[in-house]
């Protein structure tokens, strides 16, 4: 399928689909606690379906109804067939941690991009808990043989990263002790505070996690909007003379919101109002008004709060004044596609200057007019989305392959569409739509 995004400002009021870091976890959680969950506002993309059908392999009850899904927890068991988490990296590797700590032997397996991405940085800290792991050089497929009550136990991670965090803790759920993990760098804390939401003891400071043994109960659950995919509609209204666009109801979690802060440092007309907590998270109203922006430095713990939105910030920088230069970002190397590599042949196909790293890229500011171009997210949603905020104050650029913005965001074009027909949108779908 090909998308065509064309050049528009973005105005107007609008929601975005649930969180998709939040909505995993609600299914995962909601079936391993007791009783019955009510989860609404979930996303509803390829992903996040990925986890419902694996947790309903797995034991739970999952029904559609009017609000949302109920999910019903129960003792899991092993499943009839290999568990697919199609593209879905947090649905393999939370899974993983979680059969691991729960006697489950399960096969995981997953698409063309899941199986090039690492996983022994799971299966290592998983099998101090005697738990097997049989990975494939690394990668899926992978073979779990879980181990019941785990011994408690201290863990320091080796990346920054809230996948392998996670894991971790949904493996020592049933732990018999204490769970203890360090090493954490403000990566995306959901976990932690969701499972304080089904009941659970467990403190958490941004560097270190600890989990106390107990029991979840069943919880009802509103996801909030993902800040993750309002990050594409705030940087083409950044970047796009005349636009005015206010998203309601979004995570503002403090460990995802560098997106929010790097536009900050990079002076866009940005404001949070109605700041209040839904079921344990931040959420708010963001309003994004266009304002030239000028070029930052992007490191450190910036990176970490930002991870999934380095994408589209090489596209605010693409249109900032001055040379941009993220650093610290290798991890981008690893995700659905190497996201340096793929943002520096999209800038590039526009005729951007855009220079990779070792783990990061250099961004050369100021782009004037960028010719219409057709190009290629090589299957990576993210990238897609973001070649559509780049043909926002310009071009009008066609995204080839653009049935992956599924994975996290069904019926983004359409909502872009309306946000710059608010105005002149040319944006047009056509060919199938992903199944
Ligand atoms: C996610 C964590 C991040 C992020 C991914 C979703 C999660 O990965 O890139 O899209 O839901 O925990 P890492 O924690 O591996 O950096």
């Amino acid at each position: 399928m090909s998308v065509s995004f064309g050049a528009g400002r973005l105005r107007g009021t609008m929601r975005v689909p649930g969180d998709k870091s939040i909505s995993h976890r609600a299914f995962m959680l909601a079936a391993l606690a007791e009783g019955t969950s009510v989860i609404s506002g979930a996303n509803e993309g390829a992903d996040v379906r990925a986890t419902r059908d694996a947790v309903a392999a797995l034991g739970a009850r999952v029904e559609p109804i009017a609000v949302g899904f109920s999910v019903t927890g129960s003792a899991w068991h092993d499943p009839h067939g290999p568990l697919d988490a199609r593209n879905s990296g947090t649905t393999a590797r939370l899974l993983m941690g979680a059969c691991a700590g729960h006697g489950v032997h399960a096969r995981f397996d997953g698409d063309e991009s899941l199986r090039r991405r690492p996983m022994e940085r799971i299966a290592r800290p998983l099998r101090t808990l005697g738990a097997e792991i049989v990975t494939t050089s690394g990668r899926l497929p992978v073979s779990v043989r879980g181990v019941r009550s785990p011994d408690g136990r201290e863990f320091e991670l080796e990346v920054p990263s809230a996948q392998i965090k996670s894991a971790i803790l949904l493996a020592m759920l049933a732990a018999r002790g204490v769970a203890v993990v360090g090493g954490d760098q403000r990566s995306r804390d959901h976990t932690e505070r969701m499972l304080r939401h089904f009941g659970r003891d467990v403190s958490f400071d941004g560097r270190t996690v600890v989990l106390r043994p107990g029991t979840m109960q069943a919880r009802d659950l509103r996801v909030p909007g993902d800040l993750s995919a309002a990050a594409f509609f705030f940087v083409a209204a950044a970047i796009t003379p005349g636009s005015d666009l206010l998203v309601r109801d979004v995570g503002v979690n403090p460990t995802r919101s560098g997106i929010l802060d790097a536009l900050e440092l990079m002076g866009a007309d940005l404001s949070i109002a109605r700041r209040r907590e839904v079921d344990g998270e931040p959420v708010a109203d963001v309003r994004v008004r266009y304002r030239p922006l000028k070029a930052i430095e992007i490191g450190g713990d910036l990176v970490v709060r930002a991870i999934d939105e380095i994408p589209v910030l090489c596209v605010a920088a693409a249109h900032a004044q001055g040379t941009t230069t993220i650093r610290d970002a290798a991890e981008l190397r690893v995700k659905e596609s190497d996201r340096i590599a793929t943002m520096a042949a999209v800038l590039r196909g526009c005729c951007i200057g855009a220079q990779e790293t070792s783990d990061g890229l250099t961004i050369v500011g100021g782009a004037a007019r960028i010719p219409d171009k057709t190009l290629t997210s090589r299957g990576d949603h993210r990238i897609a989305m973001a070649i559509a905020a780049l043909a926002a104050p310009t071009g009008g650029h066609t995204v080839d392959d653009a049935a992956c913005i599924a994975i996290s965001f069904p019926g983004f074009a359409e909502l872009w569409a309306a946000a710059q027909a608010r105005d002149a949108g040319t944006t047009k779908v056509s060919g199938e739509a992903a199944g």
